[in-house]
């Protein structure tokens, strides 16, 4: 068994393509709202407890927990609810092998710095799709204050005292940089703002939670957040929200297999994006308060997108579109403006015979009949979903290697698509 730098065993999909996805399925909590969510556990007192509902089965939650499991949280898990207690002395220094296997672990950084006033971590690796600065986390947090220096690969960040509530403006609007310096403003002495910052859902889910927490923040218009730091955090609970890039990424299947699909659970506000680009395309879209309805009737036309910050149409869903666009009639161009490498997936779509190439950040897709199936690989959780995507229509069959990958995001994601119809099984290596 290979492993792959000590991530579960590598794996392989396979799928036998052309049959249509067809029914209902519940749809998952978000893994980019609880990551967020389980890291403000560490702003809470001693004893406090954080109780998180909707929270899915998915490698990076695991992650997660066995990083606040060494911080000394004791993580309890009930079926999709997940506890977490505060203990006495938060462990700080966690080793570097647990936080290289997640990029999303910077996300402890705000809140062990606002905590304890001084932490020592190992700089976040950067991942296939792009070199993942920081550099608008740690400003915000010398802007509060804090010193920060980087050697030998760790970041040396302690702030004399408390952090000091600052005026901060995101040059870009991160929301990895946006939800550090929040969770890192809650115990800071005075008032943050943050201009210019992320307006992703997952964002409102965890302000939602640190003001159950006791913490006073809110909006100020659409992109100015404002948070007035407390002495200390309680315990509270909180619903994790659905993900809408899973929920996405179902609807596709069921459009790109000529079949009919309805995602229960889900948020149809948080996906307007999608859904327009979809309805653009051809494709019949119904929702109602919780669920939404998307069915294929003709070959799709090809679009133009371009991803964006929320509320524009987003990144984590750009290769599954491109799968989708492929096989539509005409001409469409992906532009990626938020991540310097995410076409990675195109080579691998061309192995399936699509018609696809790269001219800067722009990926133009002229759409053919059908893709026939390959042996292809996955690099990343999103590219991986859309090649199982792509499998699904083609003709034949596809093995989608390095499938491990998806674990990462998408909660018994072979099972799923096989209850909806898909000829599809997952191989260990
Ligand atoms: C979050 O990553 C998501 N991850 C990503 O989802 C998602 O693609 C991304 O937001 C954009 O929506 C989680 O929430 C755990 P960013 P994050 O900071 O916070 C640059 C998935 O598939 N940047 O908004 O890392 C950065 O290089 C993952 O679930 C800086 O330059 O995204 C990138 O080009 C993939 N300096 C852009 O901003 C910084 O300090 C967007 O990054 C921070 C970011």
């Amino acid at each position: 068994m290979i492993y792959l730098d000590g991530r579960g065993k590598m794996s392989k999909i396979v799928i036998e393509g052309g049959k249509p996805i067809t029914g209902r399925l519940r749809i998952q909590g978000a893994k980019n709202a609880a990551l967020p969510l389980m890291a403000a556990s560490i702003l809470m007192g001693e004893g406090e407890r954080l109780l998180l509902r909707n929270v899915p089965h998915l490698k990076d939650v695991e992650t997660m927990e066995s990083i606040l499991s060494f911080m000394g949280f004791l993580p309890e898990r009930e079926g999709n609810s997940l506890s977490l207690v505060a203990p006495k002395d938060i462990k700080g220094e966690v080793p570097y092998d647990l936080m290289r296997k997640m990029r999303a672990s910077v996300l402890i950084l705000g809140p062990l710095l606002s905590k304890k006033g001084k932490v020592v971590l190992p700089l976040p690796g950067g991942c296939p799709i792009g070199t993942r600065p920081i550099d608008l986390h740690l400003k915000g947090f010398s802007l509060m204050g804090a010193e920060i220096a980087i050697k030998h690969g760790y970041i040396e960040a302690k702030a004399d005292g408390k952090l000091r509530g600052a005026k901060i403006y995101l040059d870009f609007p991160s929301v990895g940089a946006t939800e550090n310096i929040i969770m890192a403003a809650t115990l800071a002495k005075g008032t943050t703002v943050i201009e210019n910052a992320a307006r992703e859902p997952e964002i409102h889910n965890l302000m939602d939670l640190l003001y159950k927490m006791g913490v006073d923040i809110g909006r100020d218009g659409e992109s100015t957040i404002v948070i007035k730091g407390v002495e200390e955090l309680k315990g509270s609970e909180i619903s994790v929200i659905p993900d809408r890039i899973v929920a996405g990424t179902y609807i596709i299947a069921g459009v790109i297999t000529k079949g009919n699909i309805r995602v229960e659970n889900v948020n149809p506000f948080h996906m307007e994006a999608l859904l327009a680009k979809l309805n653009e395309a051809g494709v019949r879209v119904e929702h109602g308060e919780n669920w939404i309805e998307a069915s294929f009737v003709e070959r799709l036309s090809g679009i133009k997108i371009t991803t964006l910050p929320y509320p524009g149409f987003p990144t984590d869903l750009q290769a599954q579109m491109m799968s989708l666009l492929s096989i539509a009639k005409g001409t469409s161009i992906i532009t990626e403006t938020i991540f310097e490498n995410r076409f990675m997936h195109v080579s691998e779509l061309r192995r399936m015979g699509a018609n696809i190439r790269v001219e800067g950040n722009s990926a133009i897709i002229d759409g053919v009949e059908s893709l026939s199936g390959a042996q292809v690989i996955a690099t990343d959780l999103r590219a991986g979903a859309a090649l199982v995507l792509a499998g699904l229509s083609a003709t034949g069959i596809t093995v989608v290697s390095k499938a491990e990958h998806i674990d990462r995001g998408y909660e018994s994601f072979v099972e799923n698509l096989s209850s909806l119809g898909a000829r599809i099984t997952r191989e260990e290596d």
